[in-house]
């Protein structure tokens, strides 16, 4: 193929070559009919395919139907890798079925800040679970044949002036979190293409950025795939070949002329835009045979519809997440005096606004799929409508009168479509007062209330929650999320979400609160690696649901937590192991946990990090054990001046736990490896050269040399006093003080001298 390929290369025109890494309409990579160069589609994503009918190939409407399975805010919830790939199955064989050869997604952008209107597409606020689920669903539709695209490459946390806006860190934050998920998941599971985001980072544009393109992501994790662009995100064509982006979409008249003016001129070197077409071509030759015959009924086919669906509520089912249940008022009996209240009850919301809008081949609502179960009248009122229409006083009034009327009240409370969508931000966490209002009337008729909740992103529930004894966080389930509610009220599915996004108190306690959404064009990411939980565990604020918290209509013990440790240095290995039994009555799933808290003195890292989990069926009585295999990463944190992952020496925590607050067994392993150490330059201060190796011995040296010739000027060195004070001055400077007389000649001899011996 790569002889085919460069053959091929050898035979296009200039014109082509610009023609080739430019998309053809919205969708379509270009075909160059006289060399037999067919082109491929590509199609939305990332949790359904959103594949348009060739005559309405723009805008977000009008697809063919496809399963709309839970976007990744609901597939995260299930922290479960194995069931996510079978979702990516389905999703590769759907996307055969609708002759699509690149699917756009998963996306994986860190939620940093709630308020992210995009964050319902987006898996977590950790790395590690965005990361292996994305790997997860990568594999999955890759599997089919067909292509996937991992985005939105990088540091694309907010909506707000999206195509222009700097996302401006540190390299440890960008290293240690904005980009650790897209490593993992380029490393794992090569997914086909990666989507260079439309923002900057510190600075310079995603889809401009070398070092983000061709050093880290080629060079250092061996990306081979095709960086392609995201929809109207080159600014500068010729500038993004160059950085190495491959292909622009969709068509464009500017960027082509362009690439050839810039290669006629001079400017931009005819090998890189042969980089990128030889890319282009690798990815249309591998996947050109699963194109459909012309004139095939792009359809998804009957019986996958079905088998579709049911998984797609097996999924959804896995995804709600069980906040609150007092007194364990769920499961519900089938024969129960119910009521159910809340528009979301009958008019579901199942998925995000934008460009991940599927057009689902079923709806399922709660309200049906609860009375399909029920073995008595279910009573029903809207308490609100989406759009603020109605008389709001009688609506209220009506769901009180529903609600006094049974034992339990089933409150379906939410997000409107508005709130939250790709291109805008949120500007608050709370729920719209009417329904806040609505909670408390009915909650005043009804002591048994249940709230479930339809949103794509952390809601504050710090302030209604005491209205409600049990409170089903059911994010954004998709369509076949109405059974799978009813299933879980009912208790025939067993909740096993569990959260990968805190929900703090307040907006105000959330690290991105004063930089959000920053101004001016730059967006100051000032909570480095303090996102999320690795924020609120460290400030110890207090949380209304911390991290990886999920409740379940049985119980879990862990026990018998063993370490061991093997290797050294890259192949350090710490093996860990632990049981974890179900004491409860009922079959479930338990999603063990395991942070690691890694000693570090030269700087501040988080007091604990995920670093693995698994999610674990158990019958009642059954234990399993559970293994994990941590390696040299897993200890490490980004060194911000040597530039490389870096382990210190010292005493490790491992901590087992049903969430980042609730550590169930816990011990410590001893890390035994080599620090590399920073050298010493020009500016290495007193404290730095009397902590460095090397410098300590040349250092003994140069007060023995000055304690002969100037006892003292020798006595500044000894004065322990006068050393912390002078600590943070470079050596050089003390040099040139009177009776020391270090020429820069002779500092410079020393520090040659020291790093060689350090
Ligand atoms: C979105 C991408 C999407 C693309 C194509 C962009 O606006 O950011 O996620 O894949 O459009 O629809």
């Amino acid at each position: 193929m790569a002889n085919d390929v460069d053959a091929l290369i050898s035979q296009l025109t200039l014109e082509e070559k610009a023609a080739l890494v430019t998309g053809d309409g919205f969708w379509h990579t270009r075909a160059i009919e006289r060399l037999g160069i067919p082109s491929i589609t590509l199609s939305d994503g990332p949790h359904g395919v959103r594949r348009q009918p060739p005559e309405q190939e723009n805008g977000i409407g009008g697809s063919f139907p496809a399963t709309c399975f839970p976007p990744a805010v609901g597939l995260g919830s299930t922290w479960d890798a194995e069931l996510i790939e079978r979702v990516g199955e389905a999703l590769g064989e759907e996307s055969n079925a609708l002759d699509v050869q690149v699917l756009l997604g998963p996306g994986i952008n860190i939620k940093r800040s709630p308020l992210c209107g995009r964050n319902f597409e987006y898996f977590s606020e950790d790395p590690l679970i965005a990361g292996e689920l994305g790997a997860a669903l990568i594999r999955g539709i890759q599997s089919k044949g067909v292509g996937t695209s991992l985005k939105h490459y990088a540091a694309n946390s907010q909506e707000t002036d999206r195509f222009r806006v700097s996302a401006d860190m540190d390299e440890r934050t960008a290293r240690e979190i904005y980009l650790a998920g897209f490593e993992r998941a380029v490393k794992d599971a090569s997914p086909a293409t990666i989507m260079a985001a439309y923002n900057k980072l510190n600075g310079v544009y995603a889809t401009e950025d070398r070092w983000l393109l061709a050093e880290v992501l080629r060079s250092e994790w061996g990306f081979d795939g095709v960086v392609v662009s995201d929809w109207g995100a080159v600014n500068d064509r010729d500038a993004a070949v160059a950085a190495g982006l491959d292909l622009e979409m969709p068509e464009s008249e500017a960027g082509p002329a362009a690439i050839v003016t810039a290669v006629r001129g001079g400017s931009l070197d005819e090998a890189s835009l042969d980089a990128a077409v030889r890319n282009v071509l690798r990815l249309v030759f591998d996947h050109a045979h699963l194109k459909a015959d012309a004139g095939t009924k792009l359809a998804v086919p009957d019986d996958m519809v079905e088998d579709h669906h049911t998984l797609a509520r097996e999924a959804a089912s896995r995804a709600a997440v069980l906040l609150k249940n007092d007194g364990g008022i769920l499961p519900l009996a089938q024969d129960a005096s119910l009521a159910v209240i809340g528009e979301f009850a009958r008019n579901p919301r199942y998925q995000g606004a934008g460009s991940s809008q599927i057009e689902p081949t079923r709806l399922d609502d709660a309200l049906t799929e609860i009375r399909r179960l029920a073995e008595a009248d279910v009573p029903f009122a809207p308490g609100f409508t989406l759009d603020g229409s109605g008389d709001a006083g009688e609506l209220v009034s009506e769901a009180v009168a529903v609600a006094s009327s049974a034992e339990v009240a089933v409150v379906f409370l939410g997000l409107p479509s508005v709130a939250e969508s790709e291109g805008y931000d949120r500007e608050n966490i709370d729920l719209p007062a009417n329904q806040v209002a609505l909670l408390a009337a009915v909650a005043q008729a009804n002591p048994n209330v249940v709230v479930v909740l339809s949103n794509g992103s952390a809601v504050r529930v710090s302030n209604w929650q005491g209205g409600a004894r049990a409170v089903l966080e059911g994010w954004l389930l998709g369509q076949a999320g109405g059974g799978a509610i009813a299933d879980i009220l009912f208790g025939i599915a067993n909740p096993s979400g569990r959260l990968t996004e805190t929900i703090p108190e307040k907006l105000e306690d959330n690290s991105a609160f004063l930089d959000f959404p920053g101004r001016d064009g730059h967006l100051e990411y000032g909570d480095g690696v303090f996102v999320g939980y690795r924020w609120y565990d460290a400030r110890e604020l207090p949380v209304s649901y911390p991290f990886g918290h999920g409740l379940s209509y049985t119980s879990f013990e862990y026990s018998g937590l063993s370490m061991s440790v093997d290797g050294a240095d890259a192949s350090l290995s710490v093996h860990v192991s632990v049981t974890v039994t179900n004491t409860g009555s009922v079959a479930g799933r338990e999603v063990v946990q395991l942070y690691v808290s890694a000693p570090s003195v030269q700087v501040r890292r988080p007091l604990n990090e995920l670093r693995g989990f698994h999610a674990v069926p158990l019958e009642p009585g059954e234990s399993r054990e559970v293994s994990f295999t941590l390696g040299y990463r897993d200890f490490a944190y980004f060194h911000p001046v040597l530039k490389r992952w870096y382990v210190e020496n010292g005493p490790a925590e491992i901590l087992v736990g049903a969430s980042s607050r609730d550590i169930r067994e816990q011990g410590s392993v001893e890390l035994r490896v080599n620090e590399p150490v920073v050298p010493l330059d020009r500016q290495s201060s007193l404290a730095e050269w009397m902590k460095h190796p090397g410098g300590q011995q040349v250092l003994a040296g140069v007060m023995q040399q000055t304690a002969a010739q100037n006892p003292a000027a020798a006595g500044m060195f000894q004065n322990e006093e006068l050393i912390a004070m002078m600590g943070s001055m470079p050596l050089r400077r003390i040099g040139r003080f009177p009776g020391v007389g270090l020429t820069d000649e002779a500092v410079d001899a020393l520090i040659a001298q020291a790093n060689s011996a350090g």
